[in-house]
């Protein structure tokens, strides 16, 4: 039987859209992906993600529907609820949330933060996500936000500035998880401080929920009240979210997905969630994961050496945050620059920075997603090279873009598509 995608037939029905695809194939193979929160998922997902489950409307969850013929998603969703919560070893899981930003909406929404409550989360500018107060997000227009940071010094979170801050403005949720801190955060000390004032604890593991899965990094799971991912970054899966949490939350947590926040659920992305689950918690997941915190210690010790420096003096997770303060450049110019010869990545604000985030002082580099097409720890002292000589060197660029189609073309990317 034939079941999956058949992309014959869109390029008959639509040729612009088959051309964009087709086009998009080519630049992810070309391209040397270093953007910390991209990966290339399975075939597997992919097909499980293009598959008929689109079709079908499952508003509710698995044995208690609000529409007919359910009994197959019912299985999807089942195994995918299941598989998660033994990857993290939670109490709950809520496999439903579109997105990293909607399950964050409704983790809110779950631990009673409403309207003018406040909340404690790292600020935007020293690496928090926009769903963790920033004033132009839904967080940072309804919710009193009292904002961490990280300290001048060392550029690490000061726990002793969020233990003072929760005394003094006791908020009902603290979060801790980022968008770019490339830090271990102590699960347990943010705990404790949330005990202390009788606050819930909420960690946002969207960037590094692959890493808890490979065993590579450590579990917020026994210590928060919830803890939400995006399933498309490290851990490898479809684009979307996911919720765990513990027993006592688990009514609120689906209430506040649905019929709080969202319709009907995604069944195909909830179907590739279960596959990307279960991929996660095969041996050489395991395997993958290791090397892509290696691959970032490797690429932030040899970016070090071509003069750029480390925000924290380092990383432990799958991205490095680099200051191009030695180099003269701006994170923008880096970014136009490193694109222009075939290396994505982004610019990224660094913690004190004087530059707007448009502009910014520096980039963030993701080893994730070269991690999953094979490279090592030797291709990062590669890459760092191309990218020394490309900000270095500005006239080097059309060099460097050959170089890169060399190194990419070592570690193909989707072989099995045409
Ligand atoms: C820490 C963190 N939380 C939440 C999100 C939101 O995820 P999504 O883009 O899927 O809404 C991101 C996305 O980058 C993130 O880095």
């Amino acid at each position: 039987m034939t079941w999956g995608p058949d992309y014959g037939a869109l390029e008959a029905a639509d040729p612009q859209i088959a051309g964009a695809i087709a086009d998009e194939l080519r630049r992810q193979r070309s391209n040397l992906q270093l953007i910390a929160s991209e990966n290339l998922t399975s075939p597997a997902v992919l097909a499980a993600q293009g598959s008929v489950l689109t079709n079908k409307y499952a508003e509710g969850y698995p044995g208690h529907r609000y529409y007919g013929g359910c009994e197959f998603v019912d299985v999807a969703e089942s195994l995918a609820i299941e598989r998660a919560k033994t990857l993290f070893g939670a109490e709950h899981a809520n496999v439903q949330p579109h997105a990293g930003a909607q399950a964050n909406m409704a983790a809110y929404h779950a631990l009673g933060v409403g309207h003018g409550d406040t909340i404690l989360a790292m600020s935007l500018p020293h690496g928090g996500h926009l769903t963790h107060g920033s004033k132009v997000n839904f967080s940072g227009k309804w919710f009193n936000v009292v904002p961490y940071g990280v300290r001048r010094s060392d550029e690490l979170i000061d726990l002793d500035e969020v233990a003072e801050l929760a005394r003094e403005h006791r908020p009902k949720v603290i979060v801790a998880g980022a968008t770019a801190y490339p830090r271990t955060i102590d699960f347990g000390a943010f705990a404790s401080i949330a005990e202390e004032v009788g606050a819930k604890f909420m960690v946002d593991a969207a960037h590094f929920a692959g890493l808890i899965a490979g065993g590579v990094h450590p579990s917020p799971v026994p210590h928060a009240d919830v803890v939400t991912f995006t399933t498309h970054k490290t851990l490898r899966g479809p684009r979307g979210g996911t919720i765990l949490c513990r027993a006592e939350h688990a009514k609120a947590v689906d209430k506040a997905v649905f019929p709080f926040l969202q319709g009907g659920p995604l069944m195909h992305a909830i179907a590739a969630k279960a596959v990307a689950f279960a991929e996660a918690a095969k041996p050489d997941f395991a395997g993958y994961a290791r090397r892509v915190v290696d691959d970032a210690r490797a690429l932030a010790e040899a970016l070090t050496g071509e003069g750029l420096r480390m925000v924290s003096g380092g990383t432990d997770i799958h991205y490095l945050l680099a200051d191009l303060g030695e180099l003269d450049l701006t994170g923008a110019e880096a970014e136009t620059r490193l694109d222009a010869a075939g290396i994505s990545l982004n610019k990224n604000a660094i913690p004190f920075d004087p530059r707007p985030p448009m502009v910014a002082s520096g980039i963030r580099v993701g080893t994730a997603s070269v991690a999953t097409q094979g490279m090592d720890p030797a291709e990062m002292v590669e890459i760092a090279h191309l990218i020394g000589r490309v900000l270095k060197a500005p006239g080097d660029v059309e060099a460097v873009r050959a170089d890169v189609a060399e190194l990419v073309g070592r570690f193909p990317v989707y072989p099995e598509l045409a």
